[in-house]
């Protein structure tokens, strides 16, 4: 049996797409027949939302972060063949504090997953705009990590103190963590994105996948119908976009692990 690979969809910056990519390479790889488990660990509950989840109560992140609950009690399964996923819900906001308490807080979730890693291909960690203790227990817990850019917004400093975290999880707490690339996301023509996404290559070189995610109309008209726009419109250019780039990276994961 396999172990599955945990991918970690991190950025500081609010709003770059982290959640679409993470549903969205999801939806790619179950559709292909893996097994895809999404970990919404975010407050908010975007993702969750998305997989059309609405009970305020239920046990979920929060619950798997705090050593509270075992992982097959928070998985739910989405209305996709192969793709399941962990809630988050409100009380999620309050784990950031209360882990603060714990020895060994940084390996939460490391230790939750550790015993389920053969029930899975693929482990996606949508993570919060920040780069707090929930941000580092996936990165203290993931294989590689995904950084959707948006390259309108695309500060180089932001993204150095991403690597820097990188880095010293890699040193101090997950000797595993392989591997860091960015997916240039919402690239607007209108904008002369295209400018800017050649000038992000030329500074990260390889770091950058071929791939990326245009603005699109059928990625917001997909989110407002509650599916993935992968399923919602197969032939548009987002569905396109989002598959190519799936491929890709299940591409540079084979090479990575056959490197070791
Ligand atoms: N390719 C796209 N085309 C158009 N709109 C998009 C695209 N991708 C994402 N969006 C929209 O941009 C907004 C932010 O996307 P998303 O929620 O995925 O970002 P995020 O990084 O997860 O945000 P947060 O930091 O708040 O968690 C959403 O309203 C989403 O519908
Ligand atoms: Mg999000």
């Amino acid at each position: 049996m396999s172990k599955a690979l945990i991918i970690a969809i991190c950025n500081q910056k609010g709003g770059c797409a982290k959640t679409t990519t993470a549903i969205e390479t999801g939806a790619c790889l179950a559709a292909s027949g893996a097994r895809v488990l999404l970990i919404d660990k975010d407050h908010q509950g975007n993702l969750t939302e998305a997989m059309g989840f609405v009970e305020e109560e239920a046990a979920g992140t929060y619950e798997l972060l705090m050593g509270r609950a075992r992982l097959e009690e928070v998985v739910r399964e989405s209305s996709i063949e192969n793709l399941y996923f962990v809630p988050a819900t409100i009380d999620l906001s309050a784990a950031e504090s209360e882990l603060m308490g714990l020895i060994g807080r940084e390996q939460q979730l490391r230790h939750a997953l550790a015993g389920s890693l053969d029930k899975y291909d693929y482990i996606i960690l949508d993570n919060p705009p920040s780069l707090g203790v929930i941000v580092i227990n996936s990165l203290a817990a993931a294989d590689y990590v995904i950084i959707p850019v948006q390259v309108f917004r695309f500060a180089r400093k932001g993204l150095d103190r991403i690597i820097t975290f990188f880095d010293l999880v890699q040193k101090r707490l997950n000797p595993d963590l392989k591997d860091w690339m960015v997916l240039p996301t919402m690239v607007d023509y209108r904008r002369r994105d295209e400018e800017k996404v050649n000038r992000l290559r030329e500074q990260l070189g390889d770091k950058v996948f071929k791939s990326q995610i245009h603005v699109n109309s059928s990625v917001i008209e997909s989110q407002e119908a509650g599916k993935p726009v992968v399923l919602f419109d197969k032939h548009g250019v987002g569905a396109k976009q989002y598959r190519s780039f799936a491929l890709e990276m299940a591409q540079w994961i084979k090479a990575g692990q056959s490197v070791g």
